[in-house]
């Protein structure tokens, strides 16, 4: 494996997601958490040091395991872990006065012959790079030899081709350098990797492990109905059979249809033993009155751990959970600023679950990233349109009900939602929004219908686009579309008179209502 020490980049994922694209396994470390000796238990096959906000000529500030200029292995370091290097193998590192960010030019040193990873580069007598760099490189290391220079930077692109250690002072991994990818391909070829990282292989290699890590034993898994723990359930089920049993629970708080479908799939195309729990009444009853946000969010995440656990508990012999949990979420981020965050939602989760309960985790997915699951998941032919569902929150329909929750209003909520959804397919939309709901508002309003006088809710539409859910804009539908989208609603649902467009971005607003 290609092994990634991050010295808390910005961009250190930037750099696992190029090497995936060139089928290369890889793994991001944060530098804090490895030893000479854990470092030698790894045993990569190459190292990258990733970039960082600290200044290596900051008495404390990080430094990578010696060790890894030991193994005999390339190492690229990139930016800071330029300076790392420099640092460690007996260079020199300056602060400030030279400071560069943003696109900057590389001229070839002379005589430089365009081996190793600078191979095939320089086509058109400089390379393009982007820069974000306080401190510079003032004196090489032993063995090192400069390849290219930029104004602020003299050592901008260096290499000991002996020992194969390469270093760069701009971020290789980013749109903004062209050349960036010849650089890390000509990297992972000379360390030896050729590039036959594939979903089907990871596919064989994951059942393999999960069938060495649980054996004979249990594993119960929670599913959701979402992509991941969807992929994690067939892929599990696939390593082990039934050994495994599903929970899925059922708050009551689900869009028209999603139950049966969750159950039907599970239980009748894949075979899976599944409990579903339908816990609704419990969930609905809990939330009467309750109208406030937070409120609403801690109900549903407590009831949910309970619920969860009390059927986890009823399956006997069971020693493992599994969880759909994704390389983003496992990633130590290197923080340095350390100031606390505010909490804007309190994003329900089951954290703190397993040691409670005393299992296991078994984490078929930790290594991917999103995309990556809906890869694994065609190679094990769940179905495209599921692949491809939006997100979907945990507390459900509860977020997108302002006001207090009555079965009324989510009965006339769910319809809503699913005319919305069906014009937005019908149209040819669907792949195109991050997320696409129906909020039903707390009021009502007056309307006319036939010659009667209506007095029904007002609903908003949502619809977003976003590439992570941190950042959102709204879809810019047609006129057409949303005129012809109100009436349906109007006329198919009953119980709502009104209908708005929310064209909030995130920030200021959030995706969800609440
Ligand atoms: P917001 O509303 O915070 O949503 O802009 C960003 C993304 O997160 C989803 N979301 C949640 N997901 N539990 C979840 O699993 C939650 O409590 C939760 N709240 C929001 C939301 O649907 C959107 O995709």
């Amino acid at each position: 494996r290609l092994l990634i020490i991050d010295f808390g980049s910005q961009v250190t994922q930037l750099i696992a997601r190029r090497l995936r694209e060139l089928n290369v396994f890889c793994e991001i470390h944060p530098y804090n958490l490895l030893t000479d000796e854990i470092l030698r238990g790894l045993n990569p096959q190459a190292v990258i040091l990733s970039g960082g906000p600290d200044s290596v000529t900051r008495p404390g500030s990080p430094r990578a395991p010696q060790a890894v200029f030991e193994l005999g292995v390339p190492v690229f370091g990139i930016c800071y872990g330029q300076q790392v290097m420099m640092e460690q193998l007996g260079g020199k590192v300056e602060a400030g006065h030279h400071a560069e960010y943003g696109r900057a030019f590389i001229a070839p040193a002379e005589g430089h012959k365009g081996d190793g990873i600078f191979a095939g580069l320089f086509q058109t007598g400089r390379e393009e790079v982007w820069m974000s760099h306080g401190d510079r490189v003032t004196a090489l290391a032993p063995g090192f030899q400069v390849i290219g220079t930029s104004q602020g930077a003299p050592f901008a692109m260096i290499a000991d081709e002996g020992r194969r250690f390469y270093a760069v002072q701009f971020h290789p991994e980013v749109h903004h350098t062209p050349g960036g990818r010849q650089m890390l391909e000509n990297f992972v070829r000379l360390a030896g990797f050729t590039g036959d990282w594939t979903m089907a292989g990871y596919r064989d290699e994951a059942i393999r492990k999960i069938r060495e890590q649980v054996g004979d034993r249990r594993v119960i898994c929670g599913l959701s109905g979402g992509v991941d723990s969807s992929v994690a359930a067939v892929l599990i089920h696939e390593a082990i059979g039934d050994q495994l049993t599903c929970v899925f629970v059922d708050h009551g708080l689900l869009r028209l249809n999603e139950a049966e479908e969750v159950v039907t799939m599970f239980r009748d195309t894949y075979n899976i033993p599944l409990i579903h729990a339908d816990e609704s009444e419990l969930f609905l009853g809990a939330l009467e009155g309750v109208s406030d946000p937070e409120v609403k969010r801690k109900t549903i995440g407590r009831l949910f751990i309970d619920v969860f656990q009390r059927y986890a508990n009823g399956i006997e012999g069971a020693e493992f959970l599994a969880q759909g949990t994704l390389y983003p979420d496992v990633i130590e981020s290197v923080s340095f600023s350390g100031g606390p965050s505010v909490t804007i939602k309190s994003h329900h989760n089951v954290g703190g679950l397993p040691e409670k309960m005393g299992l296991k985790l078994v984490e078929p997915l930790r290594e991917l990233f999103k995309d990556e699951v809906r890869a694994l998941g065609r190679e094990l032919g769940l179905p495209e349109k599921f692949i491809g569902r939006h997100p979907f929150p945990g507390p459900g329909l509860a977020i997108r009900c302002p006001g207090e929750i009555t079965r009324d209003k989510l009965e006339i909520l769910r319809k809503a939602d699913a005319v919305f959804i069906d014009q937005i397919r019908k149209h040819g939309l669907y792949d195109e929004i991050w997320q696409a709901f129906v909020a039903i508002l707390p009021v009502r309003t007056v309307g006319v219908m036939g010659d009667g006088r209506t007095y029904d809710y007002a609903c908003a539409l949502r619809a977003v686009t976003s590439v992570d859910g941190m950042t959102a804009d709204y879809y810019p539908f047609t006129h057409d579309f949303l005129g012809e989208t109100a009436t349906r609603i109007i006329n198919e649902v009953k119980g709502i008179n009104r209908c708005t467009y929310d064209i909030t971005s995130k920030p200021p607003g959030t995706i969800e209502w609440e």
